[in-house]
């Protein structure tokens, strides 16, 4: 069974005084939850206080973004080792907005996963289709234009560590979650570009979260699904009481038997 990933992406929200408030209450809340893994993104300048709460708990920490060089003259950039050495497990990669409003592409994406995965960091790669895309029912080739080049030139060893995150862009933060259908074909679409793309093994141990608009109220169903290892979670993530409740439909889920 994949252990599933619920991870937190605070995006550009909270001070370090907020960041501290909430894993006060938030980190008590789930002690004992050894199950999955729980992430917290926040953004930079809440990282040391977040990894300081979470010391010697379940809780993990990622960064919201990297930088694919290892040290240099790049004003405002932050590198792999950087974030480890204050404590990050993961990072998430390539998200939609970074996409949108920051000129990410599949390629400056590719550079970024590689460049974690060498460092010991867990790449949470984002992926998914623009509304436009759905419609015109190019979701497929755009979900495997994003899984090729976003894994160019990296082995299955180093690619079977990673965390996708299929989101598809007309469900984040709109309120519009894609139906357990639709995002099952999706994930099963991407595992299957993943065991081309490699091998079988890869592509069962590779863990797909789906993110979009995830609440409490459809956090289990999501994640009932087969190909559904864990959500990435936005707007109910800045609210210590709505992510545990997001958290307990991982439990309800697995529970059922996902
Ligand atoms: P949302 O954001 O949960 O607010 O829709 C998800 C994301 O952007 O990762």
């Amino acid at each position: 069974m994949r252990k599933k990933v619920i991870a937190a992406n605070w995006k550009m929200y909270k001070t370090p005084a907020e960041a501290r408030k909430f894993m006060e209450e938030f980190v008590p809340l789930v002690k004992g939850h050894h199950r999955d893994h729980i992430v917290i993104c926040p953004p930079l300048t809440d990282l040391h206080v977040v990894v300081e709460a979470a010391k010697e708990t379940n809780v993990h920490v990622g960064a919201q973004n990297v930088y694919w060089e290892l040290e240099g003259a790049y004003t405002g950039e932050i590198s792999c080792g950087m974030l480890r050495g204050v404590g990050c497990e993961y990072v998430i990669i390539g998200h939609s907005e970074r996409r949108q409003y920051f000129g990410e592409t599949d390629d400056t994406v590719n550079r970024k996963v590689e460049v974690a995965l060498e460092n010991g960091l867990t790449p949470i790669m984002c992926i998914g289709e623009v509304l436009e895309e759905r419609d015109a029912n190019l979701t497929e080739d755009v979900l495997r234009r994003q899984v090729m080049r976003g894994l160019r030139g990296i082995s299955g060893r180093k690619a079977a560590k990673l965390v996708i995150a299929y989101e598809p862009v007309w469900a984040i933060g709109t309120g519009k979650t894609a139906t357990k259908e639709q995002a099952q074909e999706a994930h099963a679409f991407i595992r299957k570009q993943i065991k081309k793309l490699y091998n079988d093994r890869a592509g069962e141990t590779v863990r797909i979260q789906y993110g979009g608009s995830v609440k409490a109220d459809n956090a289990r169903e999501l994640m009932s699904q087969p190909d559904v290892d864990g959500v990435l979670v936005g707007g109910a993530s800045l609210k210590a009481d709505d992510f545990v409740g997001i958290i307990n439909g991982a439990v309800e889920a697995t529970k059922a038997g996902k």
